[in-house]
């Protein structure tokens, strides 16, 4: 599940001896996919080097307001951080900095990125087993969770000191499972199922050519990175097309021509709980494919074409509980058009494309579209990329959905 994919997390790192194990925590969160921003108190310095967290990271480490190395003392902005995360982690939190937390103190940059901070928190303790039992670090855990912050809460164990009891920082492993499963119960799409066909079809007229069309995949494929962020199980069935797919919980199957991309679906179609049809299909195939390949020796050659198999038409009429999503991609009369096939296929949602709109369409990066719902409800967006679009088009689902 892609749960951390793309997510931006800061990492707040205090003053504790388990801030050696914040190492392997960078890594796996960025073996997760997310990116990592850390901010250490000034003191937890002394327990694992910035150097070491920036290289993990991949990015400079911020601990103090002013950047002391540049001539410039350039301002490290507590609020840009704070607003720049998805989510922010404490680990180790002292109970020095726990304290700071619950007064509202705002002594360093941390504790300034912390009050700034809108995002989701989370906080995995680290002391000493008796500073851990204290009832004013007892009632500090209940003030944060109090402030809807999540508790990691530490694990017994043999201590810095030599004592043996609960205080030791939960592994990084077993943090990142519980930010992962947090998150995941909170998604969207998560035990949902979604079927997204992606761009063109080849439909073969001799053993070495065929006839296509220049749909690049990539409304498609963002789709289907954006549905698995939302923790939705995705079966992406693209035509062929240069693009690839590493983003967990997305299975991709390749195809090569509509009737491949028609079994495909209809392998998957009756499992689904939505299905997005964001694949050009060919309209026409050759009547008749050459089983070997056609010489030029006539001064003219016509084509027998045949109209392939309607995919969309075809999932509207076998609809079941599926919330059922095409696309049209228009030149004259788009809404009217559009509205057409919303009803004539059965949808529950048409993402509508002009061709006279300046980025929108094949191949580009960018896609200006309009919803045209089957409660009627029409939004159009401005111009935006193609991962945009995916999320205005998941949100207006969502919405649909929940409505
Ligand atoms: N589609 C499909 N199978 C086809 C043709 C189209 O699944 N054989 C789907 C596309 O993925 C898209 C929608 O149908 O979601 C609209 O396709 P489009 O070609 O614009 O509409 P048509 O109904 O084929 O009408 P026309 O070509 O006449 O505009």
């Amino acid at each position: 599940m892609a749960v951390l994919q793309g997510k931006k997390v800061l990492l707040g790192v205090t003053a504790g001896i388990a801030a050696y194990k914040t190492a392997s925590l960078v890594r796996l969160f960025i073996k997760s996919g997310a990116t990592v921003q850390v901010v250490m108190s000034p003191a937890a310095k002394d327990f694992v080097t910035p150097l070491t967290l920036a290289t993990l990271s991949k990015n400079p480490v911020y601990s103090s307001f002013f950047d002391e190395e540049s001539e410039t003392k350039q301002w490290n902005n507590h609020v840009d951080l704070a607003l720049w995360a998805d989510f922010m982690i404490f680990a180790p939190l002292t109970a020095n900095t726990m304290a700071k937390m619950t007064q509202g103190q705002s002594d360093n940059l941390l504790m300034a990125v912390y009050l700034s901070a809108k995002c989701p928190i989370y906080f995995a303790p680290a002391m000493d087993l008796d500073m851990y039992k204290h009832p004013s670090t007892t009632s500090n855990i209940n003030t944060l969770q109090n402030f809807g912050h999540h508790f990691i809460p530490a694990t017994s164990g043999e201590l810095a000191s030599g004592l043996v009891g609960a205080g030791r920082m939960a592994e990084p492993e077993a943090i990142v499972a519980f930010i992962k499963a947090d998150l995941l119960q909170k998604m969207p799409l998560k035990n949902k199922k979604i079927l997204i066909t992606a761009g063109p079809t080849y439909e073969a007229l001799d053993p070495v050519r065929f006839i296509g069309n220049h749909s690049s995949g990539k409304m498609g494929y963002e789709l289907a990175k954006h549905a698995a962020q939302l923790g939705a199980q995705v079966i992406l069935i693209s035509g062929p097309s240069c693009l690839t797919m590493n983003t967990n919980g997305v299975k991709l199957i390749k195809v090569k021509s509509s009737d491949e991309m028609f079994k495909a679906v209809f392998e998957h179609y009756a499992t689904v709980d939505i299905a997005i049809a964001a694949a050009a299909v060919a309209d026409y195939k050759p009547a008749h494919i050459s089983a070997q390949k056609i010489k030029k020796n006539e001064a003219s050659y016509q084509l027998d074409l045949v109209k392939t198999k309607d995919i969309l038409l075809a999932m509207g009429e076998q609809k079941q509980n599926q919330f059922l999503v095409g696309f049209a991609l228009e030149t004259e009369n788009e809404i009217a058009n559009a509205t057409g096939k919303l009803t004539k296929k059965n949808l529950d949602l048409i993402v509508l494309n002009s061709l006279n709109d300046k980025g929108a369409g094949f191949q580009s990066d960018t896609n200006k579209v309009t919803l045209l719902a089957a409660n009627k409800k029409m939004t159009t967006f401005d111009l935006k990329t193609k991962a945009e679009v995916a999320q205005d088009i998941f949100n207006t689902i969502i919405a649909i959905q929940h409505a």
